[in-house]
């Protein structure tokens, strides 16, 4: 999780992230006022888009930004390449946004595409349909305008609207796009592990996994102890628990701190459940420990100078040693949870491209060759065969090789509950739909009802703990009840046999 530097500003994103990491942040423009244009509705335009259609099924058709309800935001022209007359800018409070409102025929799956100008870096902007669910959507860093793909709305029969909120701000919007969804067409799934030597758990695992993907998805929560909670608040356990092992990593140890990741995991597997573990791996040395960047948050690139690619360039450098130092110790762990008959939905790495962990600081080369190093440590040389590999980026230079992964994953924390069907897609592509994906961490569960008319085939959705689970503002009470009596929804009690999948 790296939660806290989500939902921020430009600004303290800015600051969060450190001075390399730095988005470009313009000062806010004194002169932001509303456009001069009347806040009419939205017009609903003929298509610009070559789409055509192939049935009875309504053509592609676009809404300018320049046309929308603006709140907070402005129209300009200095930027050259918009359509239209103009784009809208001034995104720079968290609750700036331009409405477009827009009609369907009948109750209809979507796929958005925005045409937007990043020219301040890479960002990411929030997409709020009828005041709900809300997705969120990449901008990579450009100078042009170009067409994001927005991932799919389900609009109601009549009149919708749909909000470009600012999010991480600071882009021109030019455009949308909306062109009637086709099917998804059906999964074509590896029949087994890319692990030649997977135990039986883990084959029976993998095996009971495909049986369930695009069917079901499984219910999930990070930390046992928030797992227990849900039971009180719900009637129902979750089926998975996803536990840390953070407090394993040698720099933390040497600091006294004592995992309970392996006893927790342990725990719910012997009462039926499905275990994913993660690690927020503290850099082994370098660790600047003063009051505003401690030990223990050791795993962000700003509280570190550890540098992944200079340790890597070299297999006789003293920090590739500790590397391998800190991986072997991680392995101790896993074989604990291997003896014990475990098999482990294995996610090390996690959110590399956001470069928030010293591990995809350095871009993606020294995150890919950090992955291939470790799966062959664990795999090749400990013999570690208990574990489903799961990657945790969605870009496609970031990722590692089909032969090495077995689930695709995001971790996705946007408001809403909604299916997160914008990153379900990319995931598709990345992944050729040959790999089940996973919903990692979320901030809000994903009710059942969108995820299904979406197609957002997750298999499984773990909720962060703390205050992303016991906060109403992220999760209420209702909501996770629905969730977790929803017959789609696989809880804990309903995933008992699982272990008998046997190999297809
Ligand atoms: C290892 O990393 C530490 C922390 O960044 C650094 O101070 C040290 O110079 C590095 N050692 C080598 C041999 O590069």
């Amino acid at each position: 999780m790296a939660r806290s530097l989500r939902s921020l500003l430009c600004g303290l994103v800015a600051l969060a992230a450190g001075a390399n990491a730095a988005p470009s942040c313009p000062a806010r423009s004194t002169s932001s006022v509303s456009s001069a244009l009347p806040s009419t509705t939205t017009k609903t335009s003929t298509s610009t888009s070559s789409a055509q259609p192939t049935s009875t099924a309504p053509a592609a058709r676009t809404f300018q930004a320049e046309d929308g309800i603006l709140s907070g935001t402005n129209v300009d022209t200095a930027q050259s390449g918009y359509t239209g007359t103009g784009y809208v800018t001034g995104f720079d409070e968290g609750t700036d946004k331009v409405t477009f409102t827009v009609d369907s025929d009948t109750t209809r799956l979507y796929d958005l595409s925005i045409r937007v100008a990043a020219i301040y870096g890479e960002k990411r902007t929030s997409v709020v349909l009828n005041g709900g669910a809300t997705s969120e959507v990449l901008f990579l860093a450009g100078t042009t305008f170009t067409d994001v793909a927005g991932g799919q709305l389900l609009l109601n029969e009549g009149s919708n609207t749909i909000d470009i909120v600012s999010n991480w701000g600071w882009y021109l919007i030019d455009s949308i796009t909306l062109t009637p969804s086709a099917p998804r067409p059906p999964h074509q799934i590896n029949p087994a592990p890319v692990n030649p030597d997977a135990d039986a758990g883990a084959k029976a695992l993998y095996n009971y996994l495909r049986s369930i993907y695009g069917k079901k998805i499984l219910s999930g929560q990070q930390e046992l102890s928030w797992a227990n909670w849900i039971a009180q608040q719900t009637g129902k356990t979750p089926a998975l628990v996803s536990v840390d092992l953070m407090d394993y990593s040698p720099s933390r140890v040497e600091r006294g701190t004592v995992g309970t990741a392996v006893e927790e995991a342990i725990e719910h597997h012997n009462r039926g459940g499905i275990v994913s573990v993660l690690w927020h791996w503290n850099a082994p040395v370098g660790l600047y420990d003063t009051p505003e960047r401690r030990w223990w948050s050791g795993f962000y690139t700003d509280a570190t100078d550890f540098d992944v690619a200079a340790a890597l360039s070299d297999t006789t450098n003293a920090n590739y040693t500790l590397l391998i130092r800190d991986i072997d110790a991680i392995a101790v762990e896993l074989k604990r949870l291997e003896a014990a008959g475990v098999p482990v939905l294995w996610r090390p790495l996690h959110e590399a491209e956001g470069a928030w962990f010293w591990w995809g600081a350095k871009g993606p080369e020294p995150a890919k060759q950090l992955w291939d190093i470790m799966y062959d440590r664990l795999v090749n040389h400990h013999n570690i065969n208990n574990l489903l590999w799961v990657w945790n980026s969605l870009a496609e230079d970031w990722y590692p090789g089909d032969a090495t992964v077995d689930i695709l994953s995001a971790d996705v924390y946007a408001q809403g509950n909604g299916p997160m069907s914008t990153q379900y897609q990319t995931l598709i592509d990345l992944g050729d739909d040959k790999k089940m994906i996973a919903a990692t961490e979320v901030g809000a569960a994903p009710l059942p009802d969108a995820l299904q008319a979406y197609e957002a085939h997750w298999l499984w959705f773990a909720v962060w703990g703390d205050s992303f689970i016991n906060d109403e503002s992220w999760n209420s009470l209702p909501t996770l009840n629905t969730i977790y009596n929803s017959d789609y929804v696989l809880t804990l009690d309903e995933i008992q046999g699982w272990r008998g999948s046997i190999p297809a």
